[in-house]
């Protein structure tokens, strides 16, 4: 359905592609999120006189986002994806963690319209600069009629919020969608569709479910197994005030002994466990052998395939009551 909306929000919220370094040559050694917004998108001559709003929502390097941006930021989208003129929406951000701002977006709007995630693996003054195609590239996909849900797009692929993780830390190249690949290709502002756009993992849970208070949020912790795993990680995270734990299981769902007992107790507490593989690409595979229980081989949930990361937005979302209460 071709769509009569035609103005594309950009909300900026920080990272390398608003990074600055002295040098043109220099691409490790800059500052993430020192450039506006505004500034960014009027850097970009092939945006010019195009339908564009573009708002400040936040300024910071992405490893340190928090929950309280996230809060912010859903509930801008919200506003904007309301909006009759609005077709789409795309969010600037760092690379560090954007997959994991995609799929809580996703699971809590579920939007109707597309909202495009774009970053940058250079600053804004390197001479490799990526920034502006990838701009380019994501507003191209927020106008796109058909388009729904939340996508990343980086380095001319458009890649959905399930799927997406970063997958190198330096290439320019750096974004993966694992087993099922991209959704499709951006080539000349024209997209090349590879595979069905998701129609909708999930409805959206709605904002309501995340209250007004940010801080209020369940506390999810990641706890991984590996060689010479210790129970005592488990303990002290619970005792911390850990309400739900999601295990970076080794292979098919595999967990190392020595945290299993632990991992019993904390259930016995009432701490809600989750598995997740550790294993960069493919779902765990349910079969004969199930994932080693927490006592009567009982099953823990399954992530339907989501990474760690994204397991624990799952599982956090999952511990929420059905409507947090608004602040007073
Ligand atoms: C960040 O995630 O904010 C910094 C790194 C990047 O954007 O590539």
């Amino acid at each position: 359905m071709q769509s009569t909306s035609s103005t594309v929000v950009i909300l900026g919220t920080g990272g390398t592609i608003a990074g600055t370094a002295a040098s043109a040559a220099d691409n490790t050694g800059y500052t993430a999120a020192q450039i506006g917004i505004k500034a960014l998108v009027d850097a970009v001559p092939a945006l010019a006189g195009m339908p564009l709003e573009a708002e400040q929502l936040a300024q910071i390097d992405s490893k340190d986002m928090t929950h309280a941006v996230w809060l912010a930021l859903a509930q801008r989208v919200a506003y904007h994806l309301a909006r009759a003129s609005v077709s789409g929406i795309v969010i600037t951000h760092g690379t560090d963690t954007l997959e994991e701002t995609a799929w809580f977006l996703q699971r809590v709007l579920a939007p109707a319209k597309p909202v495009v995630l774009t970053a940058a693996m250079r600053p804004a003054t390197s001479a490799q600069a990526d920034g502006p195609q990838n701009l380019i590239d994501a507003v191209c996909v927020a106008h796109q009629p058909g388009a729904r849900g939340v996508v990343a797009v980086l380095a001319g692929a458009v890649h959905s919020a399930h799927d997406v993780h970063k997958a190198h830390p330096y290439r320019l190249d750096a974004f993966r969608s694992g087993d099922a690949g991209p959704l499709a290709w951006i080539e000349e502002g024209a997209l090349r569709a590879l595979r069905p756009w998701p129609d909708d993992v999930a409805l959206g849970l709605g904002l309501a479910k995340l209250g007004a208070d940010a801080a209020a949020w369940p506390v999810v912790e990641i706890v991984i197994s590996h060689a010479g795993a210790r129970g005592a990680v488990v303990d002290a995270l619970c005792a911390a005030g850990a309400g739900g734990l999601v295990v970076a299981a080794t292979g098919n769902g595999t967990v190392h002994e020595s945290l299993l007992s632990a991992l019993h107790r904390a259930r016995d507490r009432g701490v809600q466990v989750m598995l997740a593989t550790r294993c960069v690409e493919g779902p765990i595979v349910a079969g004969r052998r199930a994932p080693a229980g927490l006592g009567n081989h009982e099953r823990w949930p399954p992530t339907t395939g989501l990474s760690p990361v994204k397991a624990r937005i799952e599982l956090m979302l999952t511990l929420m009551p059905t409507s947090m209460p608004p602040q007073p």
